[in-house]
């Protein structure tokens, strides 16, 4: 595991600065402890802290397009929301589900921080609807946009990237060469969950959720970024296939 090290400076000024609160260094200290207890809990492998920066990155663009946006909310469930992956994915058992669990761990870090009980339910309300493969769905502008930001993150050069990060841990082959039918019926659950991630594949990942996933955005913004990022992929795996196939 290599040496990792962050500077939250930058993060922090910007979340200090949107906020334009008295008490500067309180809330610079909270968001500082928030950062390194999260740091703590991830991996350091697709949803590591590089990942959580990205998605707070891309939470605060999307939030200029909307109307309404608390920032504050928006800011502390990018940095909380996948608190409890790593986990999931550690868990033999396979009843693990991050986007509940990471609620019940946010709640228990803000509320040890002294945030009332009507920001903590907001959080948790983001955290747990930011999952794509769960029929929780975003109700408020901030989750909406926490659930956009995060699966721009998982398209585009960057979601390729992070996907074979993924595979490589588990051991996956670099292209499965059947169809997303026969596949499913061999490694997808009734939950939509996957048995087991030795036997999936990024291209299988590409087939039955990351193609589509533009239909599930609910902003205007995300989905016009995911358009780029979506052609991108696509001429990918063409090549992909072309190169292992023929
Ligand atoms: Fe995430």
């Amino acid at each position: 595991m290599g040496i990792k090290t962050y500077n939250y400076n930058n993060t922090v000024t910007k979340l200090i600065n949107l906020y334009n609160k008295k008490g500067r260094t309180d809330l610079e200290k909270k968001f500082i402890e928030i950062l390194n207890v999260v740091e703590q809990e991830l991996s350091c492998s697709a949803h590591s802290m590089d990942h959580i920066l990205r998605v707070h990155k891309l939470c605060l663009y999307l939030s200029k397009y909307e109307e309404n946006v608390d920032k504050e909310i928006l800011s502390l469930s990018a940095l909380l929301h996948d608190i409890a992956r790593f986990k999931e994915d550690s868990d033999s058992t396979r009843s693990i589900k991050h986007e509940v669990l990471g609620g019940v761990m946010a709640e228990k870090i803000l509320y040890e921080r002294n945030y009332d009980r009507e920001k903590i339910d907001k959080v948790k309300h983001c955290i747990l609807c930011h999952r794509y493969r769960s029929d929780n769905k975003p109700e408020t502008v901030e989750a909406k946009i926490l659930f956009d930001a995060d699966k721009l993150d998982a398209i585009g050069a960057i979601g390729i990237a992070r996907a074979y990060m993924l595979a490589g841990e588990f051991g996956q082959s670099i292209y499965l060469n059947i169809s997303p039918e026969q596949y499913k019926l061999n490694n997808i659950m009734e939950n939509g969950r996957i048995k087991d991630f030795g036997k999936h594949s990024v291209n299988m990942e590409y087939e039955l959720k990351l193609k589509n996933i533009n239909k599930r955005l609910h902003t205007e913004k995300a989905k016009e970024v995911s358009r780029k990022r979506l052609i991108f992929m696509e001429n990918f795996f063409d090549e992909l296939r072309n190169e292992v196939i023929k």
